[in-house]
């Protein structure tokens, strides 16, 4: 609008888009601060934000200095994993491409397909992008700020595929002083390693990966129809399917953390309600998948709590700060063994955490936001504070948890200042965690002899001490480049 000379034009005129280009700007000015950011509602795809939920300070309470820190990060954003590829992301765009006869260039909200390429294929499928190397990196810069005090680990861990280790090495270049300073040790992602690597999910035969999908279909077949049948009416012939809307929010994600943006990510396009239809569907999908919705995840997630906090409460411990990487699967499943983000949490009870997530409508008041766990590079820490001076309480030792940067409340742990709990209310709550979620190779049906229920992988380094990462990569080059 600034750029129309307007007191070129006739008083009429003047008058005229003087009203409009109020109307168009009246929906985030005057009174309301309504702003709303599809980027922060995407689930698994979301590219990395920190949601402030609560918004509690990230900073050390008053009077409290992390003297100890275990972080649990899923990999940084990548080029699209291989099911969301082939379901939903290639069928959508080889359509695309299959329909020439369509003047996208004329159609409004849709013009930019006149002019758009896919940005991705099938060969940079699950790989990690610039933005994904780049943000790890930047996390493990973040980590020296937090805590400057402590010791740079000598190792981090990671699961075995491309993309964690990948991300660890870029969080190493991040956080070194030196080149060499610190080995990453690659846990192999075994389907019978019982609950001993990043990946206990993928050694737990009852575990399936493709839970939730049925009940979150439910919820996308409703949320896509009134979208289909509007972006249809603009252009009958492409004839879009609920899958064609669900992979084109979706690019909204994938094409951001590759290129920096996206015209899917428009709010002429796709609404506020839009998104949020998406996101829901998402969270339906994690509820039963890794969630408070299936019966295992609680035992799965176990393992690394309970080591951790072991290596937190220890006396010594070899790092000042723990690092893993691992897939998006295992922080959330490690939020069920600590009771986080449960709906039923003040009031409703364990056994109807199903009806907390109904599937014909949304529940805006649920905990269960799964953005706000697992976005790419999404992490889950525990840190141990030394507190002296804290006015009300007494000095010693305290327990935090931050998601995200955010510092969540424990249940039943509440006993120190802000989020923190003391250390024997700790020990406490770990003890009734360890009570509720002991038992993982039962519990998964283990069909291997060899299972362990217990994660060992910090305290036993028998089977190596990692590899060392130098500031730049000089081994096997991306594929993508
Ligand atoms: C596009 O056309 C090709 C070749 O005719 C066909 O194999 C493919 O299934 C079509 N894709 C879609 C999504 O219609
Ligand atoms: C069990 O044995 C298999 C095959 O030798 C091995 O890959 C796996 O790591 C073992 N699991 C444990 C928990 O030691
Ligand atoms: C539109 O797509 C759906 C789902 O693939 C199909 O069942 C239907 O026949 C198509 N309609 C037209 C008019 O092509
Ligand atoms: C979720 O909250 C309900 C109600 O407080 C509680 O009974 C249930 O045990 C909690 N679930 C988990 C896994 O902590
Ligand atoms: C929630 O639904 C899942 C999938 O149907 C089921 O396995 C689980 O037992 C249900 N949870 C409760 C507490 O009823
Ligand atoms: C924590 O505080 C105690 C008591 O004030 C002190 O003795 C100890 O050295 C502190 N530990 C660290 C790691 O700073
Ligand atoms: C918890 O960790 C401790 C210390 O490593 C270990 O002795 C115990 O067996 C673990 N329990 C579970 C259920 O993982
Ligand atoms: C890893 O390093 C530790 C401590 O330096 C050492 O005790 C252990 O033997 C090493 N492991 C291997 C496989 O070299």
């Amino acid at each position: 609008m600034s750029s129309i000379r307007l007191n070129r034009l006739p008083k009429w005129l003047q008058t005229g888009l003087l009203i409009i280009s109020v109307q168009t700007c009246s929906a985030t000015s005057l009174y309301s601060n309504y702003h709303f950011n599809p980027l922060e509602h995407l689930g698994g795809v979301a590219p990395y934000f920190e949601s402030q939920d609560p918004p509690a300070s990230p900073s050390p309470p008053q009077g409290c200095t992390p003297v100890r820190a275990a972080y649990l990060n899923r990999h940084a954003a990548i080029y699209a994993n291989d099911f969301d590829y082939e379901e939903y992301l290639e069928p959508f765009i080889s359509k695309l491409k299959n329909h020439t006869k369509i003047d996208w260039a004329k159609i409004p909200t849709l013009n930019f397909l006149s002019g758009w390429t896919a940005p991705i294929t099938e060969a940079e499928q699950e790989l990690l992008t610039r933005v994904g190397r780049v943000e790890a990196a930047q996390l493990g810069a973040t980590l020296s700020f937090r805590y400057p005090n402590l010791k740079i680990p000598a190792h981090v861990w990671t699961s075995s595929a491309e993309r964690t280790y990948k991300s660890a090495e870029s969080l190493v270049r991040g956080l070194e002083t030196d080149d060499n300073g610190i080995s990453v040790i690659s846990i192999y992602e075994s389907k019978k390693a019982g609950a001993n690597s990043l990946t206990p999910y993928s050694s737990c035969p009852a575990y399936s990966s493709s839970a939730g999908s049925d009940q979150s279909g439910v919820f996308i077949k409703k949320f896509t129809a009134p979208i289909a049948a509007r972006l249809n009416a603009l252009a009958p012939e492409f004839n879009f399917t609920s899958n064609d809307i669900y992979g084109m929010m979706e690019l909204c994600g994938y094409e951001s953390v590759i290129r920096g943006s996206s015209p899917f990510c428009n709010l002429d396009l796709f609404s506020p309600d839009d998104w949020l239809g998406w996101e829901y569907a998402a969270d339906i999908m994690y509820h039963y998948n890794v969630g408070y919705g299936n019966q295992v995840t609680g035992f799965v997630g176990l393992p690394w709590l309970n080591a951790t906090a072991n290596l937190l409460l220890g006396e010594h411990s070899d790092e000042d700060i723990y690092v893993s990487f691992t897939h998006r699967e295992l922080p959330p499943m490690v939020t069920v063994a600590m009771g986080l983000f449960n709906n039923s949490a003040f009031g409703g009870s364990a056994s109807a955490i199903n009806d907390t997530m109904p599937l014909d409508r949304i529940n805006y008041q649920r905990q269960w936001k799964s953005s706000y766990v697992l976005p790419f590079l999404g992490n889950l820490a525990i840190e141990k504070l030394n507190c002296s001076g804290t006015y009300g309480y007494d000095d010693g030792e305290y327990y935090r948890v931050l998601v995200n940067s955010a510092p969540q409340p424990l249940p039943d742990c509440a006993d120190g200042p802000g989020t923190s709990c003391s250390r024997s209310g700790f020990e406490k709550y770990i003890q009734d965690r360890v009570d509720l979620f002991q038992g993982y190779s039962d519990k998964c049906s283990v069909d291997y002899d060899n299972s362990t229920d217990v994660l060992s992988i910090y305290t036993n380094l028998d089977s190596g001490n990692g590899t060392f990462v130098g500031k730049r990569s000089t081994h096997k080059p991306y594929k993508a480049f």
